[in-house]
């Protein structure tokens, strides 16, 4: 069983960490060091970062790894604040839009960082039936339910606690949805670890349990900007998604249930092209996306490479692995520059992309997609990879 954090656990992470870093260097490391088990384990300081609104106590924990990458969580919502990733030159910059402190985070974010549940993208008016029993969800975006509903897993306190890993650090997250919650059957047990490996990579396994059936679609909302600017558009940025087909939406963004072939549509990123490139064509369905908020049909199963992000200019590469089936491409057409930035401006009309790696939308009324159905006795498992590197 993992114990919850303590001071106590944080100071020897810490104190395991100065060892490694020394390791690191391929200096001799200290007699004392050479007796100490399990260094690998970076340290995860832990700091807080408020109260929120209804006096829970949040804590942001800061991920290291032995290359100097940084992923800062805080337990509202699983939330990444902040993720760092070298460009060419080897300079770490935070990649990643969101806000520095928590009240901002409750009073209006577009998920920023977030983890989404139990229902990770929109089921059609709310409404779904299982066994013959038909749910009734609280909605939230028009007559429809968007990632979980009004109080999804992106606005609750998650328990942090202690995760060992053989490299780089990783924390686990656990968050326990009563049956009804949000209009959902079953207690939901779901955890998430994020792992922040030493090659750079920040894998998210996420797991979760049921009492009575129920659907679970779980998914990470991290808004990305390679270049490390947030004052400019993700445009310029060259994209591949691994999918010949994507999921057509109707004018409120719930799949029609056909799949598309992107051959010859602006939807084709099968050989990279900037994001830019076909988003001002007309088209039918990018007028009804604002842009690019699709989910396409993954080529192949089984954990593999689905999606690449490069920023010609500063290098960065940004790779995507999952088990998932779908992913959606979101480039952060709702962003109207009244968010505020920490720097104190404000984020601009696409300064921002999403891939969010999921179950297609409204899975649990439509049959012909891949189940979302969780039974008691199953247990819901998959893994997304984000790993950086340069080019
Ligand atoms: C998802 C949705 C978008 C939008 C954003 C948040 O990616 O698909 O339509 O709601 O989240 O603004």
């Amino acid at each position: 069983m993992n114990k919850p954090f303590s001071p106590l656990i944080t100071i020897a992470f810490v104190a395991a960490t100065s060892i490694f870093m020394v390791n690191c260097k391929n200096e001799t490391p200290p007699a004392e060091a050479a007796e100490t088990p399990a260094l690998a384990t970076i340290a995860i300081a832990k700091s807080p970062f408020g109260t929120t609104a209804d006096g829970q106590a949040v804590d942001k924990f800061s991920l290291k790894n032995k290359l100097g990458m940084q992923v800062d969580v805080i337990t509202y919502g699983g939330i990444i604040t902040a993720w760092t990733a070298p460009d060419k030159t080897g300079n770490y910059a935070n990649v990643v839009l969101g806000y520095d402190n928590l009240a901002q985070y409750e009073k209006a974010t577009p998920y920023f960082g977030a983890l989404i549940g139990r229902y990770g993208n929109r089921i059609a008016k709310g409404k779904f039936t299982l066994d013959g029993q038909t749910f009734q969800l609280e909605t939230n975006d028009g007559p429809n339910t968007l990632h979980g509903g009004v109080k999804g897993f992106d606005k609750v306190v998650w328990t942090a606690t202690e995760h060992p890993v053989d490299n780089g650090s990783a924390l686990k997250l656990t968050y326990v949805s009563k049956d009804g919650e949000g209009g959902y059957p079953g207690t939901l047990t779901s955890t998430v670890v994020y792992h922040l490996t030493d090659d750079n990579a920040l894998e998210v396994s996420y797991e979760a349990t049921t009492d009575k059936k129920t659907v679970a679609n779980l998914t990470q909302h991290s808004y990305f900007n390679l270049s490390g600017d947030f004052t400019k558009p993700i445009l310029d940025h060259e994209l591949t998604i691994d999918a010949d087909k994507y999921l057509p939406v109707d004018a409120m963004l719930i799949p029609t249930g056909e799949l598309k072939a992107v051959e010859n549509t602006p939807f084709d990123f099968r050989q990279a092209k900037t994001v830019g490139k076909d988003i001002g064509q007309k088209d039918d369905q990018l007028t009804k996306g604002k842009g690019y908020d699709h989910c396409w049909v993954l080529n192949g199963q089984g954990f593999r490479k689905v999606s690449t992000a490069y920023h010609p200019s500063t290098g960065r590469l940004l790779e995507v692995s999952t088990d998932e089936p779908g992913i959606q491409f979101y480039c952060g057409n709702f962003l109207d520059g009244t968010l505020p930035t920490p720097g104190g401006g404000t984020y601009a009309h696409r300064t921002g992309f999403c891939l969010e790696t999921q179950h297609y939308p409204d899975s649990p009324n439509q049959p012909s997609f891949p189940s979302t159905t969780l039974a008691p006795g199953e247990k819901y498992a998959t893994k997304t990879t984000f790993k950086f590197s340069t080019r």
